[in-house]
């Protein structure tokens, strides 16, 4: 199949590229779109054939559960038994925008699409072509980050191509996204808060609204949120996490013989290979994996990587490194 990559004004997307891609919606095939986190690869999220499309696409297995999106709260509603006050407060403070609400799901959602769970994730994207798309279809878009399985999310139409061209009908580019790192996913389906994902909006910022402690998963438990668990986001080279400056591990690496590439804050090699990060958690989040994208097509051996501070605004960017492989040394 030939992908489609077509270029779309992020503030002011045209209509004609738009109503093609609702079209394809529509008849079952897959498009790829920027929400304001990383692209999404939306399919029709009432329609399982679609949805079996969607998971054969991404290489993704089937007990992995998909994030709906909606337009509004108004969507959401109807795709869940429980819209409760919380869910109402934090939609109410948050959406459109990063933060993913999982929640009890009604008989409208297809058992494929959380892959026979009895909760559904649900989603109002900010990004004006992701809106765009879904007034136009007028329909829940099922849409997963727009990479192969357990590989690097893209925060680019070209990461795009690069994973899923000839898999997809089309790509919606927007250019590069704005947050870079995937929505916070919270969990309001049982007794507990609990925090699935940490994302672009963070447990304090939770909390404030909802006046409610901020859980985490009980440690090893994989049964509230199959596909948050174990390796993913990964990019092929090995990552090294480094406490402090990266010099002296590079120059131990590289004398013996590896080839080494880095991403540091504070201090690194003016070497090749060698990234410089922002030391605002927000602009590292924005350019993480694509500098990780990069680096990966280097042909290097190892990434290291600049341990960011243990501090709570920090709690995505480490999450994500540590999901990414990245191993302390
Ligand atoms: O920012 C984002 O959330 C992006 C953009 C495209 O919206 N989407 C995204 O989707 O990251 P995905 O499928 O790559 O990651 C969603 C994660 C999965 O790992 C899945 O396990 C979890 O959310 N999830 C989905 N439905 C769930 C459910 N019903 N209960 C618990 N976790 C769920
Ligand atoms: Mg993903």
């Amino acid at each position: 199949m030939d992908t489609r990559v077509v270029s779309v004004n992020p503030v002011a997307p045209q209509a004609r590229a738009i109503e093609e891609a609702a079209q394809l919606i529509r008849d079952r095939e897959l498009v790829a779109f920027p929400t304001e986190t990383v692209y999404g690869l939306g399919a029709n999220a009432l329609d399982s054939g679609a949805i079996e499309r969607l998971y054969e696409a991404k290489g993704r297995p089937p007990e992995n559960p998909l994030i709906v999106h909606v337009q509004s709260e108004f969507a959401a509603r109807e795709l869940v038994t429980d819209w409760s006050a919380d869910a109402e407060k934090l939609a109410e403070a948050f959406w459109p925008g990063p933060l993913t609400i999982v929640l009890t799901r009604s008989a409208t959602v297809p058992d494929c699409v959380v892959a026979g769970g009895r909760t559904v994730a649900v989603r109002a994207p900010a990004n004006a072509i992701a809106q765009a798309l879904l007034r136009e279809c007028g329909l829940p878009l099922a849409a997963p980050s727009a990479n192969r399985s357990t590989m690097l999310s893209p925060t680019t139409a070209e990461h795009v191509l690069a994973q899923l061209g000839g898999r997809i009908a089309m790509i919606l580019d927007g250019g590069q996204t704005e947050r870079g790192l995937e929505s916070t996913v919270i969990d309001l389906s049982g007794e507990a808060v609990v925090l699935l994902r940490p994302g672009p909006i963070s447990r304090s910022q939770i909390k404030t609204v909802i006046g409610k402690p901020v859980e985490d998963l009980p440690g090893g438990s994989d049964i509230r949120s199959p596909g948050l668990m174990g390796r993913h986001y990964s990019p092929k080279t090995q990552l090294q996490l480094v406490r402090g400056s990266l010099v002296e591990r590079y120059e131990e690496l590289t004398a013996s013989g590896m080839r080494v590439a880095g991403i540091w804050i504070v201090e690194g090699p003016a070497a090749e290979g060698f990234l410089r990060m922002s030391c605002d958690p927000e602009l590292y989040a924005r350019r993480l994996y694509a500098a990780l994208h990069e680096l990966d097509a280097g042909g290097f051996d190892v990434i290291l990587v600049e341990l960011p501070p243990s501090a709570p605004e920090w709690e995505a960017v480490l999450d994500r490194l540590l999901r990414a492989g990245g191993k302390l040394q």
